[in-house]
C-alpha cells in the first residue's frame, strides 16, 4: 500500500539520518525513559531543539528522575527554567511531576497522559508514541507542513487540520510509531522546511503529490488572520 511505502521509506531514511538529539535513543533501540521524553516534549512545545538541548541536559543532571523533580522546590525549577520562556510550562512541570510520582509513574495511554497538567493533544500523543510505542497520531507544525505537501492539501490552515490529522493517521505505522513521528519532525526541520523543499534529498519525493502537481512551497496555505 501507499501508506506502507511512505512509512517504510521514512523509517529507512530515519535509520540513516536521524538527528542525534540528547533526549533520543538510537533509532530502533529500546524506547527512551518516559521521564526524558515527557520533559523534552514539554520543553520543545514552543522552543527549538537547539535552545532546548542545554536546558534538557541541565534538568536531567539536576533531577534525573520524575521523583527527583517532584521533590524539587518550584522556586528551584523556575530558576532552572529561566530563559526558556512560556513559564506556565515550568509551573505545570512541577505539578505534573508531583502527580506522576504519586501515581508511581507515567500512564501509558494517550487518553490518560492527556489528563496530566501541561499535556495537550500533541504532547500526549508524542509521549505515548515515543516512550510507550503506542500508535498515536502525532501532529506538530512540521508534520502539518510535510503532510500538506505529501497529500497536496490545499485547504488553508487551520481549517485543514482534520484532513491533515486523517492523512497523518493513514500513514502512521503500527510498529515504530515513535520513530515515525520523530522522523516526520526531522524531515520537516531539515528537508521539507518552510523556506525550502529539498526534494532531491527527500525520501518521500516519489510519493509526494504536490511535487507531482506543482510547487511544494505553495503549501501549506494559511488563512489570513
Ligand atoms: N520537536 C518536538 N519534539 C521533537 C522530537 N522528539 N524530536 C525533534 N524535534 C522535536
Amino acid at each position: 500500500t501507499v501508506s506502507n511505502t511512505v512509512s517504510t521509506l521514512l523509517l529507512d531514511w530515519y535509520d540513516a539520518h536521524a538527528r542525534d538529539l540528547p533526549w533520543r535513543s538510537a533509532p530502533g533501540a529500546a524506547a527512551p525513559d518516559p521521564y526524558r521524553v515527557w520533559l523534552s516534549e514539554v520543553m520543545l512545545q514552543q522552543t527549538t531543539t537547539a535552545a532546548v538541548a542545554p536546558y534538557f541536559e541541565k534538568f536531567t543532571q539536576t533531577w534525573p528522575t520524575v521523583q527527583a523533580l517532584a521533590a524539587a522546590s518550584e522556586e528551584d525549577v523556575m530558576a532552572a527554567w529561566a530563559g526558556l520562556g512560556y513559564y506556565s510550562r515550568a509551573r505545570n512541570l512541577v505539578k505534573c511531576a508531583a502527580q506522576v510520582a504519586a501515581q508511581g509513574g507515567f500512564p501509558e495511554t494517550e487518553a490518560e497522559l492527556r489528563k496530566l497538567p501541561g499535556l495537550g493533544a500533541y504532547t500526549a500523543a508524542a509521549v505515548a508514541a515515543i516512550a510507550f510505542g503506542q500508535r498515536a497520531v502525532v501532529v506538530d507544525a512540521n508534520v502539518e507542513r510535510v503532510v500538506s505537501r505529501l497529500f497536496a492539501i490545499r485547504e488553508p490552515l487551520p481549517n485543514s487540520r482534520p484532513q491533515i490529522r486523517e492523512a497523518t493517521d493513514s500513514i502512521t505505522p503500527e510498529d515504530r510509531a515513535g520513530d515515525f513521528a520523530q522522523a516526520m519532525m526531522d524531515l520537516g526541520a531539515t528537508i521539507c522546511t518552510a523556506r525550502d523543499a529539498r526534494c532531491l534529498l527527500c525520501p518521500l519525493s516519489s510519493q509526494c503529490r504536490i511535487r507531482a502537481e506543482g510547487d511544494p512551497l505553495e503549501l501549506p496555505v494559511k488563512a489570513k488572520k
